[in-house]
């Protein structure tokens, strides 16, 4: 078989170490299957499941029911992220051994779509993930800042009668689990980093030489608040779209590395749960099939990544962040690899419909985007070319 490849840009697998596959629980949004292809279709060769399924991820039961699934589909590595709490409830820590131990062998655990607010448990979490030589992954968002918030705490906000989220609530948890971090002797990642203040803690807690990663979404590289004008609730996500002057900060993160890498935190919602006005839309968004294209628009097209740099924000260093060793490194003759294959000039427009997955809640419906993904392969084999997914 013979893949035309003239013109294009051949990259190690993507890893997002961020994505919401909904299941078990709400496979009327999402599922294993279905997520797979959607990431096969956006490159990705990992990804990273967050915990926060119903039931939720605090026990191997679940963790490695998952990863099961993902090897059944065969479509995309699925690395189940465990709970850190009970329920994600936030009191009680979970059993994060039995879940590093179980069949999966979870490396990643984080209470995604909450935050782990309480400081003391926070502490604790960070120093029995040292001892497993897990990562924590954190949420950001100080529940006692946010209680109603939908929309990013600002002039917009305020026009629109909608309830502010402080940048202050990220940025307090950020400084607060570097601190933490740094007293535990203990690895940390920030989740969704979104707002010029994050830039800079960031900047500051690794100059201390603090151990500390994070991730930026497409979303909040392109997108802002303005797009809240009319009230369209596929723009409500956690944490919220920021202003112009955040965007901005986090692309220039992103290209100097204070930023590491990009993560979809894709979030499939079933139509009824975002079809309905802005304040009661679930938070949350697409991202697996978008991400390639979004990242070529804000930092390849304006010369802030070039093709290797996004090698590196999205692969390479997702892939040291998560500890997985077939991703994101130079490949040995003869070795069966993880690769993406991108147009770098082919623009594509975005429709819902047309996606992968089973939820449609693309915030970029109509977008022209200027680069898609050609073919992706999983271990030498190809498992989408030109958007056709391909199980065996
Ligand atoms: O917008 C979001 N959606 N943020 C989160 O933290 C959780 C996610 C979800 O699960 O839908
Ligand atoms: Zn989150
Ligand atoms: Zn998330």
């Amino acid at each position: 078989e013979v893949l035309e490849a003239a013109g294009t840009v051949l990259l190690p697998g993507f890893v997002d170490m961020h994505t919401h596959l909904r299941e078990p629980g709400r496979e009327d949004a999402e599922t294993v299957r279905s997520g797979s292809a959607a990431a096969a279709r956006g490159g990705y060769t990992a990804v990273f499941a967050m915990a926060n399924t119903d039931p939720v991820a605090d026990t191997a039961v679940v963790t490695d029911h998952v990863y099961a699934q993902g090897r059944m589909v065969g479509l995309v590595d699925v690395h189940p992220v465990g709970a850190v709490t009970k329920g994600l409830a936030g009191a009680e820590l979970a059993e994060m051994g039995v879940m590093a131990a179980s069949s999966a062998s979870v490396r990643l655990f984080s209470d995604d779509g909450h935050c782990i607010a309480d400081p003391l448990i926070m502490r604790r979490a960070l120093e029995y993930a040292r001892g497993l030589d897990v990562l924590i992954a954190q949420h950001a968002e100080e529940p006692r800042l946010t209680e109603g918030a939908v929309a990013h705490e600002g002039p917009t906000a305020a026009r629109l009668g909608l309830a502010g989220w402080p940048r202050a609530a990220e940025e307090s948890i950020v400084i607060r689990d570097a601190l933490l971090a740094r007293d535990a002797g203990a690895r940390v990642h920030i989740c969704h980093a979104s707002t010029a203040g994050t830039v800079k803690l960031l900047r500051w807690a690794k100059e201390q030489g603090i151990d500390i990663t994070a991730e930026v979404t497409p979303h909040h590289l392109m997108l802002d608040d303005s797009r809240l004008e009319t009230y369209d609730g596929l723009f409500r996500v956690n944490p919220p779209l920021r202003e112009v002057s955040d965007a901005r900060a986090l692309r220039a993160a992103l290209a100097e590395g204070v930023v590491d890498c990009v993560a979809t935190d894709h979030a499939p919602h079933a139509a009824q749960d975002k079809c309905c006005e802005f304040s009661r839309a679930r938070p949350g968004m697409l991202g697996l099939e978008t991400a390639l294209g979004v990242v070529a628009q804000t930092m390849v097209a304006p010369g802030l990544l070039d093709w290797r740099g996004v090698a590196a924000v999205m692969s390479e260093r997702p892939a040291r962040i998560t500890g997985l060793p077939d991703h994101g490194r130079p490949i040995e003759v003869g070795e069966t690899a993880n690769l993406t294959v991108v147009d770098p000039d082919s623009a594509w427009t975005v429709r819902g419909a047309e996606l992968a997955s089973i939820a449609d809640n693309t915030p970029y419906e109509e977008f022209t985007l200027p680069a898609r993904v050609r073919a992706t392969l999983l271990r030498g084999r190809v498992t989408c070319v030109d958007g056709k997914v391909r199980a065996d």
